[in-house]
């Protein structure tokens, strides 16, 4: 199948892009002192970059209480600022797009990131059940029972993502993403799994998804709209979310996100939230009626499969995540249709340059994407 549509030119909110195959964002673990993002983030991305081709960059916590993971970069500090500032140079060097993904990890967080150890915070006082925790130390442990959320602690969570999109202008990002998906604090809210608040933040689907639509309108005041884009995994079980009626609750939400016309929506597929890698039906085509602008996919694509999306409607553009960690190249080698580094799940997070920056381009070849 000749991949025409995926190499085809797509406007995406401000920018025009020359493919639509997207680096979607992955977590590294590898952030140096400070969770300064360091030179071989700058060379990672670097050589991922394609003249017109869009990154989004790796979950990135607003701030130090939004943190879940050891060695996740931050872009909260003066340091932080300026490590991301070299890799959104190296980027634009190529001629390349990279967004920021805005994370919070509120109930998967644990007391040893937390300012004076103290508890997580989430919607409502439940634990994550299966899988564990990773403290500072990188220890797996099992989750503690987050700390409610206080009605009042709400404006200054919506204010640590304004800041912390405001950081990401200064660090010469092109646009920001709000990570809505994978069970992080925004999912909390949305889904009656995670949230039985009975304020104006629980309950029903307007309550529950108001906070995704505050933090996006605050991202929007500072961004514009055609630089935003929120991602979401509306039937994704990943540290234990899920939701009661899911299709009623993404229509409001999509509704609502195209009324604040942010650039692009981005759904995860459905599947196995542990190991990522068996796929399930794909319900997000239900919710393709309610999205009247650009969809990027995401979820066990292959170049073919890719292709067959964007020809058939179900998305325009379709981001590829543990295919960019092995292929620096992946945009070039899927044009060419040539054969995939495979990927070794051993150095997806934590470590250094090996399964990072070392995974081999393609050699001797004339062309470009
Ligand atoms: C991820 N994923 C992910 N998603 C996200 O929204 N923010 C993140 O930081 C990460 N981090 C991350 C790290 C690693 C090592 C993996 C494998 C995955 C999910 C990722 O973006 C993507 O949706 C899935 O990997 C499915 O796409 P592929 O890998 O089948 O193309």
């Amino acid at each position: 199948m000749s991949l025409s549509r995926l190499f085809s030119p797509l406007r995406l909110g401000r920018y025009d892009l020359a493919h639509r195959v997207i680096m979607a964002p992955l977590t590294r673990m590898r952030a140096g002192g400070g969770n300064v993002p360091n030179d071989l983030a700058r060379e990672y991305y670097g050589q991922r970059a394609s003249s017109g081709g869009l990154i989004i960059a790796e979950a990135t916590q607003i701030s130090s209480s939004a943190q879940g993971y050891p060695a996740t970069p931050g872009i909260h500090s003066a340091a932080q600022v300026e490590g991301w500032k070299k890799v959104t140079d190296a980027v634009h060097a190529k001629g390349g797009f990279i967004f920021l993904q805005l994370w919070h990890t509120g109930r998967s967080s644990h007391s040893s990131f937390q300012p004076n150890g103290a508890l997580p915070v989430a919607p409502s006082p439940i634990a994550i059940k299966s899988g564990t925790a990773l403290t500072a130390d990188w220890k797996p442990v099992p989750y503690e029972t987050p700390r409610a959320l206080e009605l009042d602690e709400i404006p200054i969570i919506i204010e640590s993502y304004r800041q912390g999109a405001r950081n990401a202008l200064v660090a010469g990002f092109d646009g920001v993403e709000l990570h809505g998906a994978n069970g992080y604090l925004i999912e909390q809210f949305l889904h009656t799994r995670s949230n039985q608040r009975t304020d104006i933040y629980g309950g029903s689907i307007e309550n529950r998804a108001r906070l995704l639509l505050e933090v996006t309108a605050a991202l929007v005041d500072v961004w514009g709209a055609d630089r935003v884009g929120v991602r979401m995994s509306p039937f994704g079980t990943y540290n234990d979310v899920g939701d009661a009626d899911p299709i009623a609750l993404y229509r409001h939400v999509l509704t609502r996100l195209a009324e604040l016309d942010v650039a692009y929506a981005h759904l995860i597929e459905a599947r196995d939230g542990t190991s990522m890698e068996i796929e399930a039906p794909q319900d997000v085509d239900q919710l393709r009626p309610f999205w009247p602008k650009t969809l990027i996919l995401a979820g066990g694509f292959t170049g073919e499969s890719a292709e067959a999306a964007i020809r058939s409607g179900r998305a325009d553009a379709v981001a590829f995540g543990r295919w960019f960690i092995a292929n620096p190249d992946l945009p070039l080698r899927l044009r060419l249709g040539a054969p995939l580094n495979p990927y070794d799940r051993s150095t997806f997070y934590g470590g250094a340059a090996a399964g990072y920056v070392d995974y081999p381009a393609m050699k001797n070849t004339q062309f470009a994407v």
